[in-house]
């Protein structure tokens, strides 16, 4: 990957750096978890330092390639200037007017926001010219290019993938850092090498979960998903998140761990709620018997202590997914017990990364610090997209 040096002197030149500052933002449009934002600017410092005129282009949300309001970066580039230290101006528009006479107002070592790249269609185009046709228009903004949105880098559109090829570019720090990290997951990890698997969908993760079967000893699975799996062993679910259409696969995924002698680790016990709500009755129960009426929220505290126990020995662990729906307080136990674990084998010396945006806002919102663990990535889809082997368009382009 060329790195920010191969560019030469950015002394006076604009350059236009993709950052990923998708975060979460709460009902009153406040940022709930800045970490994307922190972690974009060391990069952005360096190139203020080196003299450049910083353009940072970025996505929030999902608008529908229009202008919307509720998706504005204007909160991220407060926030930005905040961290930074300096004034960042905001575009009204992404390749408008108002970008063109922001990047024309700058000067060596300041920065600008260009506005939500999702409020243009071409952004996101699946058809080549389309996307193509933004990415000049963009291009012509800027006299080179700089990827740092590593938690975009699987995303094949015009800001990630089709700018790199019409401007001298680069991979930023943050790019670089999350791929070395993944690069030591992938390229003979050290065992024990456990992972552990939460969030809603066992859609999302069956290409990775079949991809760590080779590599990984341990997989210690929890929340939403594991339901399916739980059905998978015959199990009664109650009314938790299920996906029937999966349980073969999963069934499928069961034998395939035993052949190979990897080790599934399950819940033994879950707790159990009347409904998704932080003030809902809830139990403790067998994870072999949820009552029909009943949505499992987190795993129990014999689970947790379990989760604990077999990531106590590990040299490393890749952990994506909260345990349970942490974000209410009654059913945070099982990701806090998940964190502390993860924290103790770190400080042990073990590897550690937590990928994806809901465990990291959760090891943060749980009260733990970025510093406990190794690596905390900005990406999910993106982390685990690499771990499936797949090629991802925003990294294979900057190979030359
Ligand atoms: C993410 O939040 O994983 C990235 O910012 C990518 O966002 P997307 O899934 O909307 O492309």
């Amino acid at each position: 990957m060329l790195t920010i040096d191969t560019l030469g002197d950015l002394r006076g030149k604009r350059v236009l750096v993709r950052s990923d500052l998708n975060v979460p933002l709460d009902e009153d449009g406040a940022i709930s978890d800045d970490g994307r934002v922190r972690a974009s600017v060391p990069t952005l410092r360096r190139l203020i330092e080196a003299g450049a005129r910083v353009i940072v282009c970025a996505h929030l949300g999902r608008p529908k390639g229009v202008p919307d309001e509720a998706f504005s970066l204007a909160p991220v580039a407060h926030r930005l200037g905040e961290l930074l230290g300096i004034p960042v101006a905001l575009a009204q528009d992404t390749v408008g007017n108002s970008a063109r006479s922001v990047v024309a107002a700058l000067e060596d070592g300041q920065v600008a926001v260009l506005e939500n790249l999702r409020f243009d269609p071409g952004e996101t185009a699946k058809d080549d010219a389309e996307r193509g046709a933004f990415a000049d228009q963009l291009a012509s903004l800027a006299d080179c290019y700089v990827s740092d949105g590593f938690g975009v880098v699987h995303r094949k559109q015009a800001s990630v993938y089709d700018l790199a090829q019409r401007l001298p570019h680069a991979a930023g720090g943050l790019v670089q850092a999350e791929v070395e990290v993944l690069r030591r997951l992938t390229e003979d990890p050290q065992h024990p090498y456990a992972v552990v698997l939460g969030g809603a969908k066992v859609s999302d993760k069956l290409e990775v979960i079949a991809n760590l079967l080779q590599t990984a000893d341990r997989l210690l699975i929890g929340g939403g998903m594991v339901f399916t799996f739980l059905a998978a062993q015959g199990h009664e679910v109650g009314k938790s998140l299920l996906e029937r259409d999966q349980i073969d696969t999963v069934k499928g995924y069961l034998d395939l761990a035993r052949e190979r002698g990897v080790e599934i680790v399950l819940p033994t016990d879950i707790v159990a709620a009347t409904e998704f709500s932080a003030d809902a009755d809830h139990e403790v129960v067998s994870a072999e018997a949820i009552p029909a009426d009943r949505i499992g929220l987190d795993i129990g505290p014999d689970s947790a202590e379990a989760f604990a126990a077999a990531l106590t020995d590990t040299r490393t662990v890749f952990w994506n997914g909260p345990m349970g729906a942490f974000e209410m307080a009654p059913f945070a136990a099982g990701t806090k017990a998940v964190a502390q674990a993860l924290a103790e084998v770190t400080a042990g010396g073990a590897l550690t990364v937590v990928g994806g945006g809901d465990s990291a806002a959760a090891v943060r919102q749980l009260g733990f610090d970025d510093d406990q663990f190794g690596h905390i990535s900005t990406g999910g889809g993106a982390s685990l997209e690499y771990l499936e082997g797949k090629q991802l368009p925003g990294l294979t382009v900057l190979e030359g």
